[in-house]
């Protein structure tokens, strides 16, 4: 990989069909941006439409020429995520970048319309099933990639299948942590899939580092404990610009050099700040078992199979 890879370092797009989830605000809609500016056509995969109109004004008034579409899409409801592909597949004929970006963080105990953990179900299985539907496409696009996104939360995660988190031992920041190991494996699992299926596609995960966004945000509008205020606050204060935390993303969808199942993160101390560098998750995260019963519970939950 080359140092201190920039925006400058990401080929050309013109061509591609980028399809990203949460395209609206934060990491996606910087990540809009940059592929705006690279001449993808973007689907901007949003679960607010009015919010995703204001997002493309915003980047239209940048790049007027650029071709950025909306779908609906909400990760915490599986028909919503079936819908959004059913749209996709009936409106292109190729698929080239799937940036699973979309997500939530350390939120109350909550499920989703399919009585999935919040976390898991937004931050994960929504993006399980979307790949799975959209597979055909996926297939039919030579060089395909999927990139999902990680957290340096991974390193907290546990994924306990048979013990998914509950009302009464809820930790919300375990929760958070399990979504983003699940979300990191699904990279890594994807790709070993595609090789094993002679599949011309790759799959990457990736982590921005700390990036300003509305995550922490949103959290510290919630927040009632000091200490959690304070360490929010703290991490907000050593965050990147969004700008510099979808490099990591962008090296895994458009390097040449990235190869299927690399995990990318950021190279600072502690993965906080930096440029993209190859990182490794825990050992969970390469652990068969759990592998093949995460893939078997997504299967079972989604109803999706590929
Ligand atoms: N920022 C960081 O430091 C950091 C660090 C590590 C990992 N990440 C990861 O980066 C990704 C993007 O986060 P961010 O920092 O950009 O946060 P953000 O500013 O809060 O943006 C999150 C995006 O996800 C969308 N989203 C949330 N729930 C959704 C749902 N049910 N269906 C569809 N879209 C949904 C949001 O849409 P609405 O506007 O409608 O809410 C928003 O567009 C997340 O996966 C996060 O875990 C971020």
């Amino acid at each position: 990989m080359k140092k201190n890879w920039t925006l400058d370092d990401m080929p050309d797009q013109a061509g591609k069909i980028v399809l990203i989830t949460g395209a609206n605000d934060g990491l996606g809609f910087h990540l809009t941006k940059a592929f705006a500016q690279k001449q993808a056509q973007v689907i901007m995969a949003c679960r607010n439409l009015e919010k995703a109109e204001k997002a493309r004004h915003e980047v239209l008034k940048l790049y007027p020429e650029a071709s950025l579409d909306i779908v609906k899409l909400d990760l915490g409801d599986l028909q919503s995520v079936k819908a959004c592909a059913e749209t996709v597949l009936t409106h292109y004929d190729r698929l080239d970048i799937i940036m699973c970006n979309g997500g939530i963080m350390a939120v109350p105990y909550g499920k989703t319309k399919d009585n999935i953990e919040l976390h898991m179900g937004v931050n994960y299985y929504g993006h399980f099933a979307l790949i799975g539907h959209l597979m055909p496409l996926i297939k039919k696009t030579p060089g395909a990639r999927v990139v999902t996104t990680s957290s340096a939360a991974e390193k907290l995660g546990r994924l306990d299948l048979a013990h998914p988190p509950r009302a009464e031992n809820y930790n919300r920041w375990l929760a958070y942590g399990d979504s983003k190991l699940a979300i990191l494996m699904l990279g890594l699992m994807l790709d070993e899939k595609f090789k094993a299926a002679g599949i011309n596609a790759k799959a990457l995960s990736a982590h921005p580092g700390f990036a300003k966004t509305n995550l922490r945000k949103t959290r510290l509008e919630t927040e009632k404990n000091l200490w959690q205020r304070f360490q929010l606050r703290f991490y907000e204060l050593i965050s990147m610009p969004a700008e510099r935390g979808i490099l990591p993303l962008l090296y895994a969808a458009t390097d040449p050099s990235a190869k299927g199942g690399m995990y990318i993160a950021v190279s600072g101390i502690g993965e906080i700040q930096g440029h993209p560098k190859v990182s490794k998750a825990q050992k969970r995260a390469y652990d068969p078992h759990l592998r093949k019963s995460l893939w078997e519970k997504s299967e079972e939950l989604t109803n999706v199979t590929f």
